[in-house]
């Protein structure tokens, strides 16, 4: 049975109604939640995107027809009602935002049955996931699913109107393009008018968003759809959503001084969050020598110690080797936890194995002064003193080391500090702490490739004071880039461009390609360069990051309406899907089959 809503219109979305409506003649509509039939008496708990209603039905308001209807009813069926509200009969519900008031209902209409749903509509379901994705329209109905979709939407409007009334206009970019180098794979798209020949998704409207500087629209912005072919994790999808930005005529500053008002506006009127600014500024130098990492958690300290010096002539041979090899020894304190058991303990060298640690030493200074270590018996009674002395640690703190080169002491305590604040529940998501990371390295030296490649990407500017060194030490020039970190999330970054092509020749010859290479790859902003081109800077978000930590969810598919899960595939479409063969023909395609 499906009945028309002809002659009703909606008169209110369910929490759209209040006891100041009460005596009000009223029309509702949306799905059944839950259904309570006592006898001559029945219940049923509408719900709508806004929230949930009660409804009353009895024979004496509804007829017998509206009456049997509503004995009828199951879940997520969805109605239309017609009544009046009239304040709650029974106990008043304080768990609803409508739970003094009820609608006793004069009409129902069922628009449309539902068969048993597989999984209840609730919120914090305990359905699996896998399940809920499948059928992700209803998932969807969910209330803190379809809470997180309205924040989103929420924070896309303030977004548009600060950047609007900031002189950015919003300008669309191409979806099929050429290969912009963010560093990722390409999602290809063949071409059937140039057989052979592949279109690629963008990575980021990077190069676009240059030229559009170049063609003099001075501040640009977008909500821009990004593809990457990488694999896949909490906070990564395969598409994801940035909202990108490009301003000429400015330097690090602007960008960041605009961006900081932006965060503090969306921050204030889509969760009532006070950001205070100025944010707080950090080199990648100073982050990874203090956290280990160029995103740092700043919501809690356990920041790494140098000991290098401390335990340069001590009897630890770990320790010396390692500084014999140019490697350094950092250690962290952990307050409180001298007790940690020896199997906690052990879970924490194995985790920090991962990382690439060859071992990591540990050190409780018990209660009574005494110490409890992997390592006490290869030192000097002072050679101990001096390095709880250094690491600042009192009876009762533990303390972790790593001896290795920078690169795996910071990989290792960097993320031995994070497991260690979730195990010890440090982390509290109702704190909001940003921070912007500056100063990155220009390059980074690939193994792989054998060469160097760009840490952000080959259009941004080094810093000026290093320039000189782009021939000659370009591992040690820095980058005007910048990121902006939330509670350990990098949820944007960005830099100023080159727009000089001697340094835009000389930044292509480093990173090993030839003029000619450079050219079929780039060209067209080369040549866009040539005609005139403003000094030019931006940034982007990961919008899908930055709702996640404001919606206080672990996984940004719980803030995308439909996600894909970890091999790229969507569960409720199945694609990717295998085509027909005709439509491969066209495209000049045969696929091998996979091994
Ligand atoms: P970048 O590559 O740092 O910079 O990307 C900007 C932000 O996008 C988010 N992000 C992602 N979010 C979800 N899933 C992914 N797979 C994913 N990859 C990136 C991150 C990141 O900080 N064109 C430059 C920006 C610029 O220079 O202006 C760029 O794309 O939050
Ligand atoms: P060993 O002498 O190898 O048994 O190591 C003694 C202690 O030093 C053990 O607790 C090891 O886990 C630790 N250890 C080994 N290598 C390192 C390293 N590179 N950094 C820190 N601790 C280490």
């Amino acid at each position: 049975m499906a009945e028309s809503m002809k002659g009703l219109h909606r008169s209110h979305r369910c929490t759209e109604l209040s006891n100041r409506n009460i005596g009000e003649a009223v029309t509702v509509m949306g799905w059944v939640q839950k259904s309570r039939n006592k006898g001559g008496i029945i219940f049923v708990d509408l719900r709508d995107r806004s929230g949930i209603l009660q409804i009353i039905f009895e024979k004496s308001d509804v007829g017998s027809e509206g009456f049997e209807k509503a004995e009828h009813l199951r879940s997520e069926y969805v109605i239309a009602v017609v009544g009046m509200v009239e304040a709650r009969s029974g106990a008043v519900n304080e768990d609803l935002e409508t739970g003094d008031i009820e609608i006793r209902a004069s009409e129902i209409r069922i628009l449309s049955e539902a068969e048993t749903p597989p999984f209840p509509v609730e919120v914090e379901s305990k359905t699996k996931e896998e399940l809920r994705l499948k059928y992700r329209y209803l998932d969807l109905r969910r209330p803190d699913l379809q809470r997180n979709l309205m924040l989103r939407s929420k924070v896309a409007n303030i977004t548009r109107q600060f950047l609007s009334d900031e002189g950015f206009l919003e300008v669309e970019t191409p979806m099929l393009t050429k290969s912009t180098p963010e560093g990722a794979r390409d999602y290809l798209v063949p071409s059937r008018v140039h057989p052979g020949s592949f279109y690629a998704l963008p990575q980021s409207p990077q190069l676009f968003k240059q030229l559009l500087m170049c063609a003099g629209y001075d501040r640009y912005f977008q909500l821009a759809k990004c593809f990457r072919d990488e694999d896949l994790r909490a906070d990564r999808q395969p598409e994801f959503t940035q909202i990108d930005m490009e301003l000429s005529f400015v330097d690090v500053d602007d960008v960041l001084d605009v961006n900081e008002r932006l965060l503090q506006r969306m921050f204030k009127e889509s969760i009532g969050i006070d950001i205070e600014l100025p944010i707080q500024r950090m080199t990648y130098a100073e982050a990874m020598d203090r956290y280990g990492s160029d995103k740092p958690d700043t919501r809690f300290s356990m920041e790494l110690k140098n000991v290098s010096e401390i335990v340069k002539n001590c009897g630890f041979g770990v320790f010396t080797s390692a500084l014999e090899k140019g490697g350094r020894v950092r250690g962290i304190k952990v307050e409180g936890q001298a007790d940690m058991p020896r199997k906690k303990i052990d879970a924490l060298v194995d985790y920090a194995k991962d990382f690439g640690a060859k071992g990591l030493a540990y050190l409780a200074v018990n209660q009574d002064g005494s110490y409890k270590s992997s390592f006490a018996k290869f030192m000097t009674e002072d050679e101990l003193h001096s390095l709880v002395k250094a690491m600042d640690a009192k009876a009762g703190d533990l303390l972790f080391f790593a001896a290795d080169d920078d690169e795996v002491v910071f990989a290792v305590l960097g993320n031995l500090r994070l497991e260690l604040a979730r195990k010890l529940e440090l982390l509290n998501k109702d704190e909001y702490r940003f921070l912007w990371v500056t100063e990155f390295p220009l390059l980074e030296y690939s193994e792989e490739d054998k060469r160097f490649v760009a840490k952000h990407h080959p259009f941004t500017m080094p810093m000026d004071e290093d320039l000189h060194m782009l021939d000659t030490a370009p591992e040690k020039v820095r980058a005007k880039a910048y990121d902006i970190v939330l509670n350990g999330t990098e949820v944007g970054g960005g830099s100023v461009r080159i727009y000089q092509s001697d340094i835009q020749e000389k930044m292509f010859e480093v990173l090993g390609f030839t003029k000619e290479v450079a050219y079929e790859r780039f060209g067209f902003l080369l040549n866009a360069f040539k005609l005139g081109v403003p000094p030019h800077a931006g940034l982007a978000y990961g919008l899908d990051r930055l709702i996640m930590l404001m919606a206080k969810e672990d996984s940004i598919r719980d803030v995308i309406a439909f996600p894909k899960v970890k091999d790229a595939s969507c569960l409720m479409t199945e694609a990717p899907n295998i085509v027909d063969d005709k439509q491969l023909k066209e495209l000049g395609i045969r696929c091998q089959s996979p091994s």
